[in-house]
């Protein structure tokens, strides 16, 4: 079981994060309201959304009415390239972030002076809720530039009035080093990053649980509850769980509270979550899966309406913070999802199967192919240095048949020497695609 941290103070927190449900719910209203005016009367591509689905923003009467109005994808971000989902003249936009996708144009956002200021604050609350406190000093291993992660989590960290150590992302045995001389308290960087760095640690013959580290925020892509007890386990710190993207933001949409590590808790007094059904659109109840849609509630450079994330997770009340909706850990984006011989297979099932099978280092990799007319995957592990050759073979037969128990298909397992797999420096690509095409 992990440890669970220190709540904040009652007199550090943010006025919203002590509401009550209904004042919450009533602040969301006014807000979204506003919102939807906002859009409608600037963004062109959102009147005529409105317009062909016979919606007017006076349409919405009560926060259920927010699934009259239609979804948004990046389809429509892309079609729209460079600035054309912006609401605000250029001459008030005061920061452009990217996010640089696989294919094509990137999806461009902006953010006026007061959107700038509304996310420090909430990365903040974001560090604040993960245990970080004022005084404290955190090393940024987020990228830097064009990516939300770097910049975002930068500001935010001088908000709550700690040190911000801009290291961004790369050089790691730099990161070593400066970790071990200047003394931070929080870790921010995304969790494969974490393991490239714990790595690096032992590789340097240094204790990784002796540094002077006591949190970690990690987030930008999926992890499971096995990698936050191993990265606990070998850095002795806590580790949680912060979300967000840049079209909706940038990281600080929603962030898991160090006292309960439960689920991310969203800004709903920023945000407005729903859950869907990614087939048919239609809004799902609290507690069921699908897909997370998002609508901004106080944007002014890029209002978002009902954004569709792809993220797949379920909505459940709060905790920590009783009037804010928890989102369950992400499992996948529907795009990862592998559909193997007609069975569904996230990526983080067989993370949660490799980090618990004895003798495998927590580095993987998945690969399709093409055998005959079938598609193959194989799970490529690296064993642990100290894992002898006999167990090597019985563990990549325990993780086969691990899958096979739990999602119900045949994979593949090849178990690879120590270092030989790639390693991240920020988002980890673990799907390698070398299927032929039919
Ligand atoms: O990754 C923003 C971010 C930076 C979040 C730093 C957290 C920390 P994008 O590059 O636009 O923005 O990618 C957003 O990353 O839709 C998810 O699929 C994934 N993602 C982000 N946070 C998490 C998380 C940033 N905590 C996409 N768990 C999102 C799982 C995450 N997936």
């Amino acid at each position: 079981m992990t440890r669970l941290g220190e709540a904040p103070p009652p007199d550090l927190l943010d006025d919203a994060e002590r509401m009550s449900t209904d004042e919450l719910r009533s602040l969301q209203l006014e807000r979204l309201q506003w919102t939807l005016a906002h859009a409608y009367e600037n963004v062109p591509h959102y009147r005529k959304a409105f317009d062909g689905a016979g919606v007017h923003p006076a349409d919405c009467r009560s926060l259920s009415d927010i699934a009259k109005f239609p979804t948004t994808s990046k389809a429509d971000l892309r079609e729209n390239y460079p600035f054309g989902m912006f609401a605000v003249p250029q001459s008030e936009v005061r920061r452009i972030h990217a996010s640089s996708g696989t294919t094509g144009r990137p999806t461009v956002v902006g953010y006026t002076a007061r959107d700038i200021d509304t996310w420090a604050g909430l990365i903040a609350r974001s560090i604040r809720a993960a245990g970080g406190r004022p005084g404290h000093k955190v090393h940024n291993a987020y990228g830097y530039g064009l990516f939300t992660g770097g910049l975002g989590a930068h500001y935010g960290i001088e908000r709550l009035g700690a040190t911000a150590i801009p290291v961004s992302g790369g050089m790691t045995p730099r990161q070593v080093q400066l970790i071990t001389d200047f003394q931070p308290d929080v870790i921010m960087l995304t969790p494969s990053y974490m393991l490239t760095l714990l790595d690096e640690f032992e590789r340097q013959g240094l204790d990784p649980r002796a540094t002077s580290l006591r949190v970690g925020i990690f987030g930008a892509e999926p992890w499971t509850e096995q990698m936050r007890a191993e990265i606990e386990e070998r850095m002795d710190i806590h580790a949680v769980d912060i979300y967000g993207l840049s079209e909706v933001m940038g990281p600080g949409v929603a962030q898991e509270c160090v006292e309960t590590k439960d689920g991310l808790h969203i800004w709903e007094d920023h945000f407005l979550p729903e859950v869907i059904d990614p087939l048919d659109g239609t809004v799902l109840a609290d507690g069921e899966e699908g897909e997370l849609v998002f609508t901004s509630l106080t944007k002014q450079a890029l209002p978002i309406i009902r954004y569709r994330t792809r993220d797949l997770t379920r909505l459940l009340p709060g905790t920590a913070r009783p009037a804010m909706r928890r989102m369950q850990k992400i499992t996948g984006r529907s795009d990862d999802m592998i559909i193997l011989r007609g069975v569904n297979l996230f990526p983080t099932q067989i993370e949660e199967i490799v980090l618990r099978t004895a003798g495998f280092a927590p580095h993987f990799q998945l690969e399709l192919t093409t055998e005959g007319r079938m598609d193959a995957l194989t799970v490529r592990v690296e064993a642990r240095a100290d894992t002898p050759a006999p167990r090597r073979a019985a563990a990549a037969a325990e993780l086969v048949a691990a899958v096979k128990e739990t999602v119900g298909v045949t994979v593949a397992c090849e178990v690879v020497d120590p270092d030989s797999l790639e390693r991240s420096v920020g988002k980890l690509q673990r799907l390698k695609d070398h299927r032929t095409p039919r």
